[in-house]
This record gives C-alpha cells, structure tokens and sequence, in this order.
C-alpha cells in the first residue's frame, strides 16, 4: 500500500487541492500519512504569493535529502503555484524532485499521473533489498506524457473521506481557479492562469455528498467568487449561493474571496434571506485606502465606493462580520496614503485584517515600479497597523460581551477550552466546565453560548 504526505503551503486554494488529491489516492487505496517518514510519495503544494513562502518551501525541499536517503524509492513531487514558473530551477536544484504540476494545469491530469505513479511506486516497493536500481523518474511535462500514454482515471474511482475525530469536519472547495484581475502586485492570474468557473451542477454534488458526510462546515473558493459564472447556465454565484442554502441539514456555508469590484446587493440579500445556514461574514480585501495606490494596484474601485460596499453590507445584513486583506509599502507608498488605509480601518472597524508587506513578484506590473520607500518605514507601517487592528479587533468583541450566540465547535485546544466560531467568523473559546456531564461531546457541533470576556484574537464563552 503506498503511503502519500502532503505538504500544503499557501491559501485555502491549495488546502481545497491538496484535500481533493488525498481524497481521490484514498480511492485508489493510498494512505494519507500524518508526516513524511511514513511516506511513500511526497506532494508538495506550493505558494507564490510572497517571497518569503517561496523561502520557506525552499528550506523545506532542501531538509528532505535525510528521508530521499533513507527510503530511495520515495518520490517526490511539486505542484501548486510555484511549479507554475520555477519547475525548471526545482529540478536543477534538487535532484530528488520526480514531477511538478504547475497550478494553471488541469488537475484530471495530474489524477490520471498519480494512478499509474502509484502503481510504479508499487512495483519498486517490492524491489527492496534487492540490487535492482531504481529508475529515475523526472516528469516535467505531466500533461503532456497524460497526453501522449493516453493515461486516464481509473474508471470507477471514488473518492474517499477520511474525519479525524475530535475534529470540525469541513469541506473547503475550489469553486473557480485562476483570476482575471490582473493586480498589479499579484502574481495569482500568472501562475493560476484564466478565471475559470467549474460547474454548478458538479459543485453542488459535491456539497451535497459533502453534508451526507456530516460535514458542518462549507467552504466555498475561488480568487474572487462574485464572478463566478456556471459554464453550462450561466448561473451566478448568489444563484449557487441559494441553491447550496436549500439543501436540506444543518450546515454553514463560508465563501472567500469577494472583490470589492463585484460585491453585489443580489449576493448580500440571498444571503439575508438563508441566514440558518449562508454565514454574514464577508472578506472583503481592501489592499489599501489611498485611491492613488488603488488606482496603481488596478484594483478598479476608490476608497468611496468601498465604503460603499460596506454601507451595503451593514443595511442588508447588520450582523455581518467584515474582515480584509491590506498591503503596506506598495511601491511609492507615502505616509499620507498609508493615513488614508488606517482612515478606513476606523470607518470600517474590520473584525480582522490580514497584512502584509508589499512583496516584489515576477511577471508583475508593480515589480517595475519605482520604490522609495525603505524596508524599515514599510516594517513601522506594518506593526502600526497590526497593533491598531488588534485595538479595533477587541472593540467590536467587546461588543458581543453578554450576547448569546450560536457557534460551530471546531476542536478542543491544549488548554483543555472548546475551539468554535460564530457564523460571523469570530474564535470563541469555550469554557468546558460549564458543558453538563452528559453533553461533553460538543466537538462538531452547533451550541449556543453567552459571550463573557473579550480578547483581542478571541472571545470567551459558556454554553447556555
Ligand atoms: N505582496 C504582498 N502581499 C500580497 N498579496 C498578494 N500579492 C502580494 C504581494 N505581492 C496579499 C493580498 C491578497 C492576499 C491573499 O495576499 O493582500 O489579498
Ligand atoms: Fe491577485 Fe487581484 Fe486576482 Fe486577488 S483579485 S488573486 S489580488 S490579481
């Protein structure tokens, strides 16, 4: 039996992959191993987004040679974001590496690679101990040898979940792949390539067999979900929204990402009218406050008319959550156009923000771009930020203190608290001493709890 581990690096789209890619080896009868001694096959996902994730996958493909040594038939193999642009620097680099699949690719064809890999795997197992040299395998074209050995997936083959107990089981699912919105810091639309949008009627499949599972939690993705576009129907995205909320069961359904540009009222009212199980909670990435840098981001929408997004938010689902991405040190980036992004975080009071530091990246527009801007200043800026976020983010927690509210229970943590979320996305820690004996089992599933303290990154709870 061939054992495969994944390594997965980067967003929710590369965990929706890499989760497809395990459940389908598991219909082949793979194991999924918990870590890379264990294993047979080494996938690893990867991420382009800034260079500091190319880094560290770097230093990770370079610690492998002690398992290659150890088990020389393990294969291993790159695919995911990176594989897009730099396979070639891989196999250079690391003599080890046996296949890459760029991200743009079509993943039926990496399906159809794994099912024979795995039965080259199989053969070569048995070889151990033996004299006979391993072949080496160096695939750098996987499409086009699918193509060529006319490779297929096994006909049949299922895919097969696999729930760690203990666990929230959710499903994360890749509703669209690549971006047409050619930021001009993203490198997204190079390696992801074209937007394309898979079908509805292929989605809500899975969704459904999803909720048949147990699964409580859906987790819808694409780079920017309002374009998505059903290529059979033409359906839009509130229209999948819809259909996935008349499913029967008890399930939430989360969605990211929403461009500013295509967030629409339509989008925001079907989910007013499923609030059971459609979560208010919209990401909605801001990148910055400032309309110049906006404008020279292409992200196609001013600092109004992203408040004016949120003015929509709020009137037709009041108890949203809204949360953001934003970017400091865009090249040119001057302190007034820093001002103008913490302007808006105090309009907007995000509940969260993810930031980051503007990260030079090939084949983009703003890699060109003139930079005056010092490491130091960008740093400042980022820790300004990150330290009035926290601030802000304890606000709008303190607003929940007395509330009771329903929560998905996710885990429980190393301090012996229950991990769960409220539909608006918020953490709750949840007190166990207050669950009655009977009910300690609350671990994926719905509880309502009254919210008592607040933190920063979370709230405390007890059940009610
Ligand atoms: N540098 C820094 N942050 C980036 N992001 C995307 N590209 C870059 C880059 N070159 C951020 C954006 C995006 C999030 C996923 O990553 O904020 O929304
Ligand atoms: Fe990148 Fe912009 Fe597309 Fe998001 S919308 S993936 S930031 S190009």
């Amino acid at each position: 039996m061939i054992s495969v581990f994944f390594k997965t690096y980067g967003c929710l789209a590369n965990v929706a992959d890499s989760e497809l890619l395990a459940k389908y080896m598991r219909g082949l009868g793979c194991i999924v191993a918990e870590n890379e001694s264990e294993a047979d096959l080494i996938m690893i996902n990867t991420c382009a987004i800034r260079e500091k994730a190319e880094q560290k996958l770097f230093s990770y493909v370079g610690r492998l040679t002690g398992y290659i040594k150890n088990k020389p038939h393990l294969k291993v193999g790159i695919i995911g974001c990176v594989s897009s642009y730099r396979a070639r620097y891989f196999f250079a680099k690391f003599p080890y590496i046996n296949f890459s699949f760029g991200a743009k690719n079509d993943l039926n064809k990496l399906k159809a690679y794994i099912a024979d890999l795995i039965i080259k795997i199989e053969s070569e197992k048995q070889l151990i101990g033996s004299n006979v040299p391993f072949k080496r395998i160096k695939d750098k074209n996987i499409t086009e040898l699918v193509e060529k050995k006319n490779l297929k997936i096994p006909e049949g083959s299922k895919t097969v979940s696999d729930f760690k107990p203990g666990r929230l089981r959710r499903s994360v699912i890749n509703i669209m792949t690549g971006c047409n919105n050619y930021c001009t810091y993203c490198i997204v639309p190079f390696v992801r390539g074209r937007e394309k949008s898979f079908e509805m009627e292929t989605i809500l499949e899975r969704v459904k067999s999803e909720i048949d599972a147990g699964v409580k939690e859906i987790n819808l993705l694409g780079q920017n979900v309002n374009s998505y576009c059903d290529p059979k129907t033409g359906a839009d995205f509130a229209t999948l929204l819809e259909k996935i909320a008349k499913l029967d069961g008890k399930f939430w359904v989360r969605f990211t990402s929403s461009h500013p540009k295509d967030t629409s009222k339509k989008l925001l009212q079907v989910m007013a009218k499923y609030p059971e199980k459609l979560c208010a909670w919209i990401h909605l990435p801001l990148q910055s406050g400032s309309d110049d840098i906006l404008k020279r981001m292409n992200r196609t929408y001013t600092s109004e008319q992203f408040l004016e997004k949120v003015n929509w938010i709020n009137e037709i689902l009041p108890d949203a959550t809204i949360s953001t991405d934003i970017i400091v040190g865009f090249p040119g980036e001057t302190e007034e156009n820093f001002k103008q992004t913490l302007d808006i975080l105090e309009k907007v009071k995000f509940e969260l923000s993810f930031s980051f530091i503007y990260s030079p990246r090939k084949y983009t527009k703003a890699a060109e771009m003139e930079d005056d801007c010092s490491y130091e200043t960008k740093l400042q800026r980022l820790e300004y930020l990150q330290k009035r976020q926290k601030e802000v983010s304890r606000e709008t927690h303190d607003a929940l203190v007395g509330k009771t509210v329903q929560v998905l229970v996710e885990n429980v943590m190393t301090n012996g608290m229950f991990f769960a979320k409220t539909a608006g996305n918020i953490r709750v820690s949840v007190k166990p001493v207050s669950i009655k004996s009977d009910d300690k089992d609350i671990v994926n599933k719905f509880v309502m709890v009254k919210v008592v303290a607040a933190r920063e990154a979370l709230v405390e709870a007890t059940v009610v």
